[in-house]
């Protein structure tokens, strides 16, 4: 049997791992019997010396094979999902999936909670009276045959290495590596069985990966691992440095998408998700223009199916919060940046999200972004709105957008919302 000790010095002195070593510690440290401290000193060094291509598709094995796969051979259509590495404002996944599977596509989002400045899709979800994100792998099954999309947690069986290792690369300062970062996201991709899938890389200060080389290194990491296990992979680079959309929070998430699903969504929004679909579409061999099913009303359909089948009233009144406070303009000019991170942060402290996992989200909480950068405005003209429902929480949202927010005399070079596409 390996020695936990002698793979922490091989790491640590720039070695390669054996497959079989990968495969036994990633087993062993699921099963707890390789203790908290080494894996965590193991991390540190692949944080540190990084892993070779094979070393990580063996790693990424070893975490899909700590748990089930699910089984979507059954289903009669093709299948393809999409993965954010997380952005401010990002509710792309609640347009996207029944967006895709309006045209026959089967879309299963197996999704996670906020934790940070980012946003969950589950948490946005949730703000919709009834709906339910933790179903049974039958159910799961049992509502992408009906209504072709469902968008729910992973169960507690899918990859629980990531569960054990993700918490504790939390702690420990190692989240920051491509390996890590690559190996986490694709072992539950590909543990979900879809067999296409697209990857939506943020780029910008609100995004994981802040600079364009490294989001680019991660995509093409992701890309080649995913084709490495016969899924289908592609990956969009998209900018990250002011929200997606105009609103950042959860209940006000649901209504920005509901409304891009009614054909008003705004240009940045509605860019980025026919961007993902058309790749999605393209990747499960269908040629069509997704363009048409957010005008004509066929996706929202879809989404007011998707939402009942899991127990949510899609014609439910969303919560609303009981104080609002606005942030205005300092002087004329064109809005130069809103920054991502900043309004994340705000959105954050106003309760939209949870400082630890166990927290409770506020439904009503976020900010809506009044103004986006490149629109001309006059001085006091109000650029954001706050929600809340405890009126404490204010002061601290206000401090977070201190430095968010830039007037200049000149508009900002335009910015297109897709920078770049790793094509599978
Ligand atoms: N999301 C994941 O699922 N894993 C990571 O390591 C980072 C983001």
């Amino acid at each position: 049997m390996p020695d936990a000790v002698d793979l922490i010095r091989a790491k640590r002195d720039g070695g390669t791992l054996a497959e079989d070593d990968i495969r036994w510690l990633i087993a062993a440290y699921t099963a707890g019997e390789v203790a908290d401290e080494q894996m965590s000193a193991l991390l540190m060094a692949v944080f540190f010396t990084g892993m070779d291509s094979a070393e990580l598709a063996v790693w990424t094995d070893a975490m899909i094979s700590s748990g089930e796969r699910l089984d979507l051979s059954g289903l009669a259509a093709p299948t393809a999902d999409k993965h954010s590495t997380g952005g401010v404002g990002d509710k792309v996944s609640l347009i996207l999936a029944p967006l895709v599977a309006s045209f026959g596509v089967a879309v299963p989002q197996l999704s996670g909670r906020g934790l940070g400045h980012t946003g969950g899709t589950l948490d946005k979800l949730e703000s919709v009276p009834g709906w339910r994100a933790a179903l049974s792998n039958d159910e799961i099954l049992a509502v992408l045959a009906e209504v072709g999309c469902v968008i729910c947690a992973a169960g507690p069986d899918l990859v629980p290495a990531d569960r054990r290792l993700y918490a504790l690369r939390d702690v420990t300062g190692t989240v920051e590596s491509i390996p890590l970062i690559a190996s986490s996201i694709m072992s539950k991709k590909i543990a979900e069985g879809t067999a296409a899938l697209v990857l939506d890389v943020k780029v910008g200060s609100g995004a994981f990966m802040p600079d364009r080389t490294s989001a680019w290194q991660l995509a093409q990491t992701m890309v080649r691992l995913g084709q490495a296990h016969g899924v289908r992979t592609s990956a969009l680079l998209t900018r990250m440095d002011t929200p997606l959309g105009r609103a950042v929070g959860n209940a006000v998430e649901v209504a920005e998408s509901v409304a891009t699903l009614r054909g008003e969504g705004p240009a940045d929004l509605v860019a980025v998700t026919l961007a993902l679909a058309a790749e999605m579409l393209r990747l499960a061999g269908i040629d069509a223009d997704p363009a048409a099913a957010l005008a004509d009303g066929r996706a929202l359909d879809r989404y007011r199916a998707m939402i009942a089948a899991q127990g949510g009233d899609p014609d439910a009144e969303l919560p609303v919060a009981r104080h609002a406070e606005l942030v205005t303009a300092p002087s004329a000019g064109w809005l130069r940046a809103l920054d991502a991170r900043a309004v994340g942060i705000a959105a954050w402290r106003l309760g939209a999200g949870r400082a630890r996992k166990e927290d409770p989200v506020s439904a009503a909480a976020g900010v809506i972004c009044l103004a986006k950068p490149g629109d001309q405005v006059e001085a006091g003209q109000p650029l954001l709105e706050l929600r809340g429902d405890d009126q404490g929480r204010f002061g601290r949202a206000r401090q977070a957008l201190t430095d968010a927010i830039e007037i200049g005399n000149e508009p900002p070079p335009p910015a297109e919302p897709v920078i770049d596409r790793i094509a599978g």
